[in-house]
């Protein structure tokens, strides 16, 4: 309470320093390009195998200098960690083994200070089991008016052994785990979509807004730019939790609105939110993680009075093929223009296979992919480690892992932990400079290799190939949110636009094809590209020659 007193005390902490440009800063998010930071892995201060605030401290220079706009931090609330702190235990405390709340707050200052916004992620859908609210409702037993703000149910069958719906955790499993009475007998069910560590509230009780809406209040008055909304699509669930009537529900998520996703109701909570944002001095924003089952669905998260992005998972699926790549060009920048957001892209983040593995061209692919992405219209996500060219880690030995469906049977896959394994800041020493000491997922051998002191000032790294493409992205006026797409006719395979005076061709296959478009000076090209023909796997970034009309 007193750290919250403080730091409401502190609602006129100083805002970014590019905010001299006023239009530009006001439209920040507009075409920004967030760098995800999961806090387990990205840096370790003290030396005890897990990342913390301070590590991120330290490294805030390395992302200013990398070019990013704005740094999206994972969970570092009060957690058990069943689900790597997407299990909350207080939305309002640092975990100890992330630092302390003035870390947070020194985090948010120094960042402003380096020109960086800052966005949390918040987690509305579901709380810890060792959250206050949770605790008290299995202690106080059936009838307890905590129970209401969860969902806790009857069973079915003659002794109520059977869950109440059948409805299924994503991490697998049924989505209920039976409780216990106080007085040791089997009690009432409570629904969890994910782990039994993490049941969901019930968006229906009037405590559950409140209690959200002043913990936006104490992350906006901390200083923070927004939120990254955790599972957005889930909060509201159909009237009476309708049975699915199937099995094999995961195969259906994102393909149709489910009793427990996407649901219509879910919109008021944002339509709400945004007038909280909007009190503050800004733009705060909100960004969605809704996996909705089409790119239209996915528009009506980000409608003028709700959320500012949402993320474009439906990019992120889609395979390293020039036909399909159009396609999801197109229908997300069609069904978010419609409601005015810019669109986003994304390739990897801490729940996906990392980009390079998954695409299926190693280094080569990714890099391409990479540099596609960042000259598309509007905000572009970079997951930490990309800009390194870290592959998925195929070979964590079991005893290691910690994804928490990796436990359980038929759930996501469960290896969302090859994507999470710590950072090599440093060729040599114990976790590769990530930490004074060792890392709580082991890094492979070799790691340092791809390390940030390996990579700095070698032209050929990946990471000065992003540093340039972030550069030239921000100094361009056609490319973030500057001029329209406009495709440019280009052989099977290859996936070529306009923007202004900057076109992008894309050669999708591994072979190279005889064709360029209109010749102009390259910026930049993702491998080594001598002109005459575009290589396999490989995207340029052209000025086109003024002589075309393009205004260059
Ligand atoms: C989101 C997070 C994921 C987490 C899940 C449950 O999908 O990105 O990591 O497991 O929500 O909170």
């Amino acid at each position: 309470m007193t750290q919250h007193a403080e730091s409401a005390l502190r609602a006129d902490r100083p805002q970014p320093a590019s905010a001299d440009d006023h239009a530009r800063s006001a439209d920040w998010w507009r075409d920004a390009v967030i760098y995800q930071v999961y806090p387990r892995s990205f840096a370790d201060a003290d030396g005890d195998g897990m990342g913390d605030l301070p590590g991120i401290r330290a490294r805030l220079p390395y992302l200013a200098e990398l070019g990013v706009d704005a740094v999206w931090l994972s969970p570092f609330y009060a957690s058990p960690q069943a689900d790597g702190g997407y299990d909350v235990a207080d939305y309002r405390a640092i975990d100890p083994m992330f630092g302390s709340l003035p870390d947070a707050e020194a985090l948010v200052d120094e960042a402003h200070a380096l020109g960086l916004r800052v966005i949390v992620d918040l987690v509305p859908n579901h709380s810890s089991d060792r959250h206050e609210w949770f605790r008290r409702a299995l202690r106080e037993g059936p009838g307890s008016p905590l129970r209401d703000r969860y969902h806790f149910r009857a069973g079915r069958g003659e002794h109520g052994e059977l869950p109440p719906n059948d409805w299924e955790s994503i991490f697998g499993g049924p989505a209920w785990t039976r409780t216990e009475d106080p007085d040791g007998t089997p009690g009432e069910w409570y629904l969890h979509l994910f782990a039994p560590e993490q049941p969901d509230f019930n968006w229906q009780h009037p405590a559950v807004h409140d209690e959200f809406r002043s913990v936006l209040r104490f992350w906006l008055d901390t200083g923070v730019d927004g939120f990254r909304i955790d599972v957005a699509h889930g909060l509201v669930k159909a009237e009476g939790l309708p049975d699915m009537g199937s099995a094999g529900q995961l195969q259906l998520l994102g393909t149709q609105q489910l009793p427990f996703f996407d649901q219509d109701g879910v919109h008021e909570i944002y339509r709400d939110w945004r007038r909280v944002l909007d009190e503050y001095p800004g733009p705060r924003i909100g960004v969605a993680e809704a996996w909705a089952p089409s790119p239209e669905r996915t528009a009506l998260y980000v409608r003028a009075d709700e959320l500012h992005q949402a993320f474009n998972f439906h990019y992120l699926s889609t395979d390293w093929d020039a036909g399909q790549l159009r396609a999801a060009i197109d229908e997300s920048l069609t069904s978010l223009g419609a409601v005015g957001a810019p669109a986003t892209w994304v390739l990897s983040n801490h729940d996906v296979v990392r980009h390079r593995t998954r695409l299926g061209g190693g280094l080569r692919r990714a890099r391409a992919a990479t540099l596609l992405m960042l000259a598309l219209p509007g905000s572009a996500y970079v997951y930490q480690g990309e800009e390194l060219g870290l592959p998925e880690v195929l070979e964590l030995p079991d005893e290691a892992r910690q994804d928490p469906s990796f436990f359980r049977d038929n759930g996501q896959d469960g290896l969302r932990d090859g994507c999470r394994v710590p950072i090599p800041w440093e060729e040599h020493g114990p976790s590769y400079g990530f930490g004074p000491d060792g890392s709580w997922l082991p890094q492979p051998d070799g790691w340092g290799a791809l390390s940030v002191a390996v990579q700095t000032g070698d032209p050929e790294s990946t990471l000065e190939f992003y540093r340039a493409a972030l550069r030239l992205r921000r100094d361009h006026d056609d490319l973030g949110a500057g001029a329209p797409l406009e495709w440019l006719d280009a052989p099977d395979g290859v996936l070529a636009f306009r923007r202004g005076g900057l076109v992008c061709a894309a050669n999708t296959r591994a072979e190279p094809v005889a064709w360029e478009p209109a010749r102009g000076r390259v910026l930049l090209a993702s491998a080594p590209y001598a002109g005459g023909e575009l290589p396999g796997d490989t995207v340029v970034w052209w000025q086109a020659e003024a002589t075309e009309g393009t205004g260059a």
